[in-house]
């Protein structure tokens, strides 16, 4: 092993750029230095220590974020991609006080979930991901605001990729705030479709749907998808819901599909498969926060034999995600 090795492995391992990134966007630094201050000008406004927040700015600095003119710091052209105006979404992620930034710190607990296979965020908070969600909503908006903004640019190939004329009604099961829903129905306006989610969200898509007047072809339910959902539908639809779950869970989402659907309805999965889409991070990300993780395809066809299902169908949907079809089996 090298010097430079070793450096570069204590350089991947190290915590302090990546808190040093999420503690400045926490303060909302980017923004304030859009207009250049002095550190002592700074922490007298946000009531910081001068010392430590000087130490913050020089590191700052190295990154390329800020840049110290005489005795003054100011955001960097690359810096201002992480003030909450840039509308990029980034800000919202590393917010430690957002539903992002919080998740991420319980991977300090990451060995408890290699040891176990459960979540580390039950071991850091004291409850599980939703439930913390729902005991404050200002989490619960941050996350469905970072929902909206990750699929924002994926929707038009997700809808263009599935012949939806196959399906007269379709339940999007676990649909967030409705972004790909409202997408699907604007592109095939024959289809009438429902959508359950937990009731803050539900809410949030009833709006949506409302602002996009498409309100009248669409029934949104506040509910759990562990209830029973409405049967007959020829779709029930799946988007990155599986991966936040354990097996015993997975399992349960989709026998509540497959009751659902009977023998005529199909269900669509779309999320990344492992294997295909090489997001090994996101895979320790789903374990971390949810107790989850991402599947092959052959996991998914057991996951689903045990749901009385049979997967039909696997196949490239995006550059990020695949598309699992399954049947009564
Ligand atoms: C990763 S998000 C995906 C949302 C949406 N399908 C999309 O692709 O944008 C997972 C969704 O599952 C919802 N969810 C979590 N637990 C649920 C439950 N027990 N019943 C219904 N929805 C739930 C969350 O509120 C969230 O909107």
């Amino acid at each position: 092993m090298t010097a430079d090795d070793v450096r570069r492995l204590l350089q991947a391992a190290s915590l302090a750029t990546p808190m040093a990134l999420r503690v400045a966007v926490t303060l909302g630094l980017p923004d304030r230095l859009c207009a250049p201050a002095t550190v002592d000008e700074v922490a007298a406004e946000l009531d910081l220590s001068p010392i430590a927040l000087g130490v913050l700015c020089g590191h700052l600095g190295t990154l390329g974020v800020v840049e110290r003119i005489d005795d003054r710091y100011r955001t960097t052209e690359y810096g201002k991609n992480l003030c909450v105006e840039a509308e990029n979404g980034l800000a919202n992620l590393l917010d430690l006080n957002r539903a992002a930034g919080r998740a991420e710190l319980a991977f300090v607990e990451l060995e408890h979930s290699i040891r176990t296979g459960e979540a580390a965020y039950a071991r850091r908070y004291g409850r599980d991901f939703w439930a913390d969600l729902t005991e404050h909503p200002v989490l619960r908006k941050a996350f469905d605001q970072q929902m909206t903004d990750r699929f924002r640019t994926e929707i038009p190939e997700v809808v263009s990729g599935i012949d939806w004329s196959r399906f007269a009604t379709l339940v999007d099961v676990g649909g967030g705030r409705g972004d790909l829903l409202a997408a699907v129905l604007e592109a095939n306006p024959k289809l009438r479709a429902q959508l359950i989610d937990l009731e803050a969200t539900a809410a949030q898509a009833k709006a949506a749907f409302q602002a996009r007047r498409i309100a009248d072809r669409v029934e949104v339910r506040g509910g759990s998808f562990f209830d029973p959902l409405p049967a007959g539908a020829d779709g029930y639809l799946l988007v990155d819901i599986l991966h936040n779950w354990d097996d015993e869970h997975a399992r349960r989402i989709l026998a509540r599909c497959a009751e659902a659907a009977g023998r005529a309805g199909r269900i669509l999965a779309i999320e990344a498969v492992s294997g295909i889409h090489a997001r090994t991070e996101m895979d320790l990300v789903m374990l971390a926060h949810f107790g989850g993780r991402e599947r092959r395809v052959e996991e998914f066809r057991t996951l689903a034999s045990e749901a009385g299902l049979i997967l039909t169908d696997a196949t490239a949907l995006t550059s990020q995600r695949g598309l699992l079809e399954f049947r009564a089996g």
